[in-house]
């Protein structure tokens, strides 16, 4: 199963069924963080920046790709919400 590894987050790397959220793996494993939009993709309160294993997430979204063309979410960012784990080699 994959395992993520968010910085600053007490504990050990969390594992995540493939398929959900970045947002619901930190959720399910009993962490706090920001979702001021309801994880509708609206806000960008929830973005994180991926150091590795950008190819293990879904593409971005629309709504991602729209903020970053707005420039409000960098190259490196992602929308927790929007962004899902997928297995290694699932592309
Ligand atoms: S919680 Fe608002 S964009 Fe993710």
């Amino acid at each position: 199963m994959p395992l993520l590894t968010i910085q600053g987050l007490p504990g050990p790397p969390l594992e995540v069924p493939p398929g959900r959220t970045v947002l619901a793996a930190i959720h399910g494993a009993g962490h706090d963080w920001w979702h001021a939009c309801g994880a509708k993709g609206r806000c960008t309160t929830c973005r994180v920046r991926v150091l590795a294993g950008a190819e293990c997430l879904t593409p971005p979204t629309e709504s991602e790709l729209r903020y970053r063309e707005a420039g409000r979410l960098r190259s490196d960012e992602r929308l927790a919400c929007q962004a899902r784990v997928e297995s290694p080699g699932v592309s």
